[in-house]
């Protein structure tokens, strides 16, 4: 019995060190070394090359390395039998929370617009909103989503959220379903993603969403950039339909730099680091996992295949 690491897109050394701690007997191999593959029965996989997993008689478990396991399940030759995780981690909700707070004032306070005024020199005092005065909506009430619109709420915003199915949440409105998405649009005056990425969800960022936003509106893409159709948001920033967007993440990442986003004056570009899973705080749900595996009994954090979340 032996674990895999296959990370072409994150440095796998973090990783052995931190599992080798926990687990000093675990059998670990890092793809592509030279490994019998009937002897892997678990993965921890970040961006693996596709179609890899089904030359792996004996898996029975993909761990996602991060919080989304669109990485794993858009994977079409992935094996029926094998069970999906992802990581689920208090520290990962808190980094995400903070960030699209620190996003938002930077937006809402106007921050910079000081920054190229004291480039220039000038001395420009604008008029900003108080929080409890901005609508703010996230789209996805799931770990990340909830403790966002939570943080958000806690710093006195007004807070409403869209998901799947209702949630009953203190201080946050609750939206669902595809009959609600427009009242939950028609009020967001800065709208944050963080939404799954799934066959449901890929380009839902697009002009007939903006469309519905109140004019002026912000928005926040921290989920991933196949959420978004980008032509569509550079139409409706220009048209001015949109006051400014911030973007952590990307359709192709790093951005290329031939990249409209780039120059552009109301898009804020962050490179992918809204909230950043660290290896010693998620190992031991890894760990946790491998041992339930080998016990047959119920995984943690299991991802529904059906609904890619
Ligand atoms: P969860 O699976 O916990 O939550 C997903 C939420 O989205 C749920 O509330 C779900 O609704 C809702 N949802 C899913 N599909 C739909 C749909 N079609 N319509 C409406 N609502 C829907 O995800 P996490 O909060 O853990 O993570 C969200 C995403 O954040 C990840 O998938 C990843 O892409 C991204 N991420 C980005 C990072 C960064 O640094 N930028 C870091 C980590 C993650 P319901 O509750 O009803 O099921
Ligand atoms: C994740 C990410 O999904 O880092 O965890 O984007």
């Amino acid at each position: 019995m032996s674990l895999l690491i296959v990370s072409p897109g994150k440095d796998p050394k973090p990783w052995v060190k931190a599992l080798q701690n926990q687990h000093p007997g675990l059998n670990i191999y890092v793809y592509p070394e030279e490994h019998d593959k009937e002897e892997v029965d678990f993965v921890l996989a970040w961006k693996h090359p596709r179609g890899l997993f089904k030359n792996y008689p004996n898996l029975k478990v993909i761990a996602s390395m991060g919080a989304g396991v669109d990485h794993i399940t858009s994977d079409s030759e992935l094996p029926e039998n094998i069970q999906i995780t992802k990581v689920v981690d208090n520290m990962l909700e808190e980094d995400m929370g903070n960030f699209v707070l620190s996003l938002i004032l930077n937006y809402q306070r106007n921050l910079l617009i000081y920054q190229k005024q004291q480039a220039e020199k000038t001395w420009n005092p604008v008029t900003y909103k108080r929080n409890k005065d901005v609508n703010v909506g996230v789209l996805g009430l799931g770990h990340l989503g909830q403790t966002t619109a939570k943080t958000l709420a806690k710093n006195g915003f007004k807070v409403h959220g869209f998901s799947k199915t209702p949630k009953n949440i203190e201080n946050i409105e609750s939206f669902s379903g595809e009959d609600e998405m427009e009242a939950f649009l028609e009020k967001s005056e800065i709208l944050v993603n963080l939404l799954p990425l799934t066959p449901e969800t890929k380009n839902i960022l697009n002009k007939g969403l903006f469309e519905k936003l109140p004019e002026g509106a912000y928005v926040i893409n921290v989920a991933r950039g196949e959420h978004l159709v980008e032509l569509d948001l550079i139409e409706m920033l220009d048209k001015d339909h949109l006051s400014g967007a911030a973007m952590d993440v990307f359709r192709q990442e790093p951005l290329p730099e031939d990249h409209p986003f780039w120059e552009h004056p109301k898009v804020f570009i962050t490179p992918h680091i809204a909230s950043v899973t660290h290896p010693n705080y998620v190992v031991p749900q890894i760990v946790e996992n491998y041992e339930r595996m080998k016990e047959d009994e119920p995984l943690k954090n299991v991802v529904e295949r059906e609904k890619g979340y």
